[in-house]
């Protein structure tokens, strides 16, 4: 039998060792001393003395124990609000609130599809989308990144065979977490309806960043309606922690009822729900749009006179190829000030290691014109301006 130290081994051989250093990082700053472009605080609500405010209260007035999953005794009415509140945002009728991001995919994607039925993914989706169809049996198909002949021809295939009773899910990212580019909403829904089939949309590193009132890609393509199943997390721009599925009625109901990490979970922390609420209300507020128009100037500041993407998305990756190079230039860039974490397999494909950059409205243009100068031999890049 391999031994765990042997595996260990075989991890550290292939340059793919990953440790916990202590490390927190909010906004644009970092222990240490360290000018954070880590962390996923697009909008630096992490530590926003309004929304800790809200928690304080929270805990005066709910709490900070559930005690009991949601269907026992856990659900309280501060849940409910943030429900009722991020489905507004949403434009849905309805919304279902989860302890994480990973918690609502790998409740939700088995709720939705069985054995009988198929999941297509982006090949580029998040490893919460991929191990939850796995978790469904379906029968999973990848097609390439936002390749949408190839989604239309396993699409075509699976209906020819099979007829219109498989349900198929097709499932996509709006904001993609390690590439940065978006995914084209518009195009997707017209071809997932022609084969009657699902979609869902995961807005992780959308919602809060895109659309008028921060509602996300789907608000801002002016698609929410037509998206089965819209999933976010407040774990990223919203600055705190949990995931939710925006939809129907009918889908927020039958989630209740077949969602095991929904069903067989102790509900979070109401105080948790209670500062949601306000981070939601910041998100559609003039600061919320404040906080947005500055991202955006960063995120200009940053790309300007490089040819480095411009999907006016706050995740910048810098593709190296291997990971000794990314881990090199990543420990580089540390001593010179900066922390950027190098992004290597399983998370991003093999040979495709890469810094990823990621940019908050947080950041001075003063800091961001520093890691431009640093990293300049590395981008591919016109030269800093
Ligand atoms: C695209 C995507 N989906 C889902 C998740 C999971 O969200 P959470 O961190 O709230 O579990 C993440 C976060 O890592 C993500 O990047």
């Amino acid at each position: 039998m391999r031994s765990i130290d042997q595996e260990l081994a075989e991890i550290r051989a292939a340059g793919l060792w990953r440790s916990l250093d202590g490390r927190g990082s909010m906004g644009a700053s970092a222990e240490h001393g360290l000018l954070s472009f880590a962390s996923n605080d697009y909008l630096g609500l992490a530590l926003d003395p309004e929304i800790a405010e809200a928690f304080h209260e929270g805990l005066r007035r709910f709490g900070h124990g559930s005690a009991s999953s949601r269907l026992i005794c856990g659900t309280s009415h501060a849940h409910l609000k943030l429900e009722a509140e991020l489905a507004q945002l949403k434009g849905r009728e309805a919304c279902l609130t989860f302890s994480s991001g990973h918690a609502a995919a790998m409740g939700t994607i088995p709720a939705l599809v069985g054995p009988e039925d198929v999941v297509i993914v982006d090949k580029l989706s998040h490893a919460c989308l991929i191990d939850a169809a796995k978790l469904s049996g379906a029968t999973l198909r990848v097609f390439p990144h936002n390749h949408l002949e190839k989604l239309e021809t396993i699409l075509r295939n699976v209906r020819a065979k099979q007829g219109s009773t498989p349900r198929i899910l097709v499932i996509t990212e709006s904001v993609f977490s390690m590439d940065g580019d978006t995914s084209p909403l518009p195009e997707l829904i017209e071809i997932k309806d022609r084969y009657q089939a699902w979609l869902l949309v995961d807005e992780a590193h959308g919602f809060g960043i895109f659309g008028e009132n921060g509602g996300g890609l789907c608000e801002e393509m002016n698609v929410q309606s037509r998206v089965d199943i819209q999933m976010g997390t407040l774990s990223k721009a919203a600055g705190l922690a949990g995931g939710f599925i925006a939809g129907s009625p009918s889908l927020i109901e039958l989630l209740v009822n077949r969602a095991r990490s929904f069903i067989y979970s102790t509900a979070p922390p109401p105080a948790l729900a209670h500062a949601a609420r306000y981070a939601i209300e910041l998100i559609r507020s003039t600061k919320g749009t404040e906080l947005r128009a500055a991202l955006q100037k960063n995120i200009e500041i940053f790309t300007q006179g490089t040819d480095l993407p411009t999907n006016r998305t706050p995740i910048i990756p810098i593709v190296l190829g291997g990971n000794e190079i990314a881990l090199t230039i990543s420990a580089q860039l540390k001593e010179q000030g900066f922390l950027v974490p190098a992004i290597r397999y399983p998370t991003v494909p093999r040979n495709r290691a890469r810094l990823r950059v990621s940019l908050s409205a947080m950041h001075s243009s003063e800091s961001i014109l520093q890691l431009r100068k640093a990293l300049d031999p590395h981008l591919p890049a016109r030269g800093v301006p």
